[in-house]
């Protein structure tokens, strides 16, 4: 089976992280988001992923030098222009010649959804396209879906506080028959969740599958540093990891509290890292203190950091103090 991945958004809401390194590359449990991703797919028996990028194929072509993920093929469809969800999906899906039932999934959901599960749900019920769904407690940030009796009845992307159909929400993947694909217009800017599922739900041809699997959507910076550090509390199903990489440098006096060191990263003596993720290549200066923060950068002798990101080119000098911010800085405008 085949699955297009998308992977071509700004993720603008983990910069300055993004700023150097697209958001499905960046590391969950020290491999690349994209890598867990992927391998989930093939346990669900995805034999070949089609990354729909929008910009900078770059970075995932080196890393996957020989086009493969595992056992996984990996295809890449680069579009000339950004296309937004729906029209990545049908450019992706053209590229690859996808005339048969398929999968997507956003690139930046972190999950233990069996997608087997959801792609024999949807054969079951010949559904055109099937969609998983999670309860939350707050829904107005997502998609949002009226249910009845597994058929998608509605669908409000992003609905005012108080106005959504149901605390079930889109969760990022998707199985679709190809014939979903005829209601996107090629070559243009098209949102799947705006234009394309409210047509369905209207069609009556749309199901869901709420499930409770772990879910995280890992675009937000809390979320990914979430994302990282439940693989170390035991609460996934079946991926978990250690909290330094083999190839980090920790002083032996350092404390790490609840976090994850990255490969090549350095923790100095005295050192006190608190819930924090340190990227690989990061350094971290002798008696720093990072609680709560994503850092790719370096961090200077004593600093303080308090829910800080610092980003691959951020330097937090000796003795300096970051809460609740950037360095560098978010670009004005
Ligand atoms: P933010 O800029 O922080 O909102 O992140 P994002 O750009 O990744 O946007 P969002 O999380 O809403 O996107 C959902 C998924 O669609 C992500 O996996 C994105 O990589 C992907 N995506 C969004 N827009 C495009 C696009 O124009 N082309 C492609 N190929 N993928 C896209």
């Amino acid at each position: 089976m085949r699955a297009v991945v998308l992977v071509g958004g700004f993720g603008t809401r983990l910069r300055p992280l993004t700023n150097t390194t697209p958001k499905p590359m960046l590391p969950v449990g020290h491999r690349p988001m994209i890598a867990r991703l992927v391998d989930r797919l093939a346990r669900g028996g995805v034999t070949e992923v089609v990354l729909a990028l929008g910009f900078r194929p770059e970075p995932f072509v080196d890393a996957f030098p020989d086009g493969r993920c595992g056992d996984v093929q990996l295809t890449y469809a680069v579009e000339p222009e950004p296309l937004d969800t729906g029209g990545a999906i049908k450019f992706a899906a053209d590229h690859a010649g996808i005339a048969e039932t398929f999968i997507v999934a956003n690139g930046d959901v972190v999950t233990d959804l069996d997608v087997g599960e959801l792609v024999a749900a949807h054969r079951r019920w010949s559904a055109e396209a099937t969609l998983h769904l999670i309860g939350v407690d707050d829904p107005s940030a997502f998609g949002v879906v009226a249910i009845e009796d597994r058929r998608i009845v509605d669908f409000v992307e992003k609905p005012e506080p108080g106005q959504e159909p149901s605390n079930l929400i889109n969760a990022g993947t998707y199985v679709f028959e190809p014939s979903v694909l005829d209601l996107i217009p090629s070559g243009e800017r098209v949102s799947i969740e705006r234009s394309t599922f409210p047509l369905l739900a209207a069609r009556g041809s749309m199901y869901g599958v709420p499930t409770d699997d772990y879910w995280i959507d890992a675009g937000r910076p809390e979320l990914y540093r979430a994302a990282n550090l439940d693989l170390l509390r035991g609460v996934r199903r079946a991926e978990s990891c250690q909290p330094v990489a083999d190839g980090a440098i920790v002083a032996a006096s350092a404390r790490i509290v609840d976090s994850i060191i990255g490969d090549g990263a350095t923790v100095g003596a005295d050192a006190h890292v608190v819930d924090s993720v340190v990227l690989p290549g990061a350094s971290i200066g002798p008696h720093a203190t990072v609680e709560s923060s994503l850092v790719m950068g370096s961090v200077g002798e004593g600093a303080e950091l308090r829910r800080a990101i610092i980003g691959a080119d951020g330097r937090v000098a000796e003795g300096a103090s970051v809460v609740d911010a950037s360095v560098p800085p978010p670009a004005p405008g």
